[in-house]
């Protein structure tokens, strides 16, 4: 096959690429190759390469940052995804797009299932819902993923960076009322080539099984270190720092959709151990 990645240079993207490298033609440009924001070249770079599929991971994803650079965000996020979404429907190739458990507004009390209406509460999840909007409306055959608090190698997020942080012995605090299930990017890319076999088309969330606060999280990544001597502190999301964009306070994904299709996501914990075990965040940046 034919593979298109956007974001190449990112966690996600790089981690796709390598993953999918054997037995398929792939193509994974970073931001300076391939800026999405610019429609004539990023309609002419897919149509070029005509891929059999275009996985979409480029995005500004830095949550806060996106409040305040508005603009940038619905450039890259929004637009950017519609100029993807225009490639792919004139090169006639599915498109998987990333989009997240931010979506919605954390209110149900219950695991969101692909059906759920959506209500951003951010300008990051706002432009995020605009390119599931565009990708739905412009294309025939494609593939939402939602995805959740990804850590991984080379990962630039907390999540990813945390490990070290804490064996390099730093304070750190952690919120202890935002709750969704964490995703390991090597699940997740072969999660993402599972539905690609399968042909799926439609919404899917695709996160590890199970939830846990960000204070869990590092308490489960403290008692796997055995790192003793770790300062964790449980602090509210409310009134947590200046300028940060709001976030739901319970955003865990139902995986029964990707169950019904035969892949089974392992448990954050057993993931989370794999991560450590293998070394991979000492690479997080
Ligand atoms: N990581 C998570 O926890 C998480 C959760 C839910 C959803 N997602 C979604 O999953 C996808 C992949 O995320 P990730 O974790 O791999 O993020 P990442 O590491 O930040 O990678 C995103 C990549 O997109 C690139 N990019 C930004 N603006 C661009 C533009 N205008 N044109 C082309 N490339 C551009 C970035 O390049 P620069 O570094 O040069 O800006 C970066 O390499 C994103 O769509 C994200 O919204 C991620």
């Amino acid at each position: 096959m034919k593979i298109l990645i956007t974001g190449g240079k990112g966690m996600v993207g790089g981690l796709l690429a390598e993953f999918l490298k054997d037995g398929n033609t792939v193509h994974a440009p970073g931001r300076e190759e391939l800026d999405i924001t610019d429609r004539e070249k990023a309609v002419k770079a897919i149509t070029d390469f005509n891929p059999d599929i275009l996985f979409h991971c480029a995005a500004f994803t830095d949550v806060d940052g996106c409040e305040n650079e508005r603009k940038r965000a619905y450039l890259a996020n929004a637009l950017g995804t519609q100029h993807v979404a225009e490639g792919c429907a004139e090169a006639g190739s599915k498109m998987v797009y990333l989009s997240t458990d931010f979506v919605f507004d954390g209110k149900k009390g219950k695991p969101y299932s692909e059906t759920d209406n959506p209500s951003p509460q951010s300008v990051y999840a706002e432009t995020k819902f605009l390119g599931e909007y565009y990708v739905s409306h412009l294309l025939n055959r494609f593939a939402i993923v939602r995805i959740s608090r990804v850590f991984g190698r080379s990962g630039r997020n907390f999540s990813s960076v945390l490990p070290r942080l804490m064996k390099e012995g730093k304070k750190i605090i952690l919120t202890d009322n935002l709750v969704n299930s964490p995703t390991y990017a090597d699940d997740l890319v072969k999660a993402m080539s599972f539905l690609v076999e399968k042909e799926f088309c439609g919404i899917v969330n695709v996160c590890n099984r199970g939830e846990c606060s960000w204070y869990q999280y590092g308490m489960a990544v403290k008692d796997m270190m055995g790192i003793e001597n770790a300062e964790l502190v449980p602090v509210k999301f409310e009134g947590f720092k200046k300028g940060q964009a709001e976030r739901p306070r319970y955003s865990v994904l139902s995986t029964e959709l990707l169950e019904t299709l035969g892949f089974s996501m392992p448990g954050w914990q057993d993931s989370l151990r794999r991560y450590l075990v293998s070394g991979q965040y000492i690479s997080s940046c």
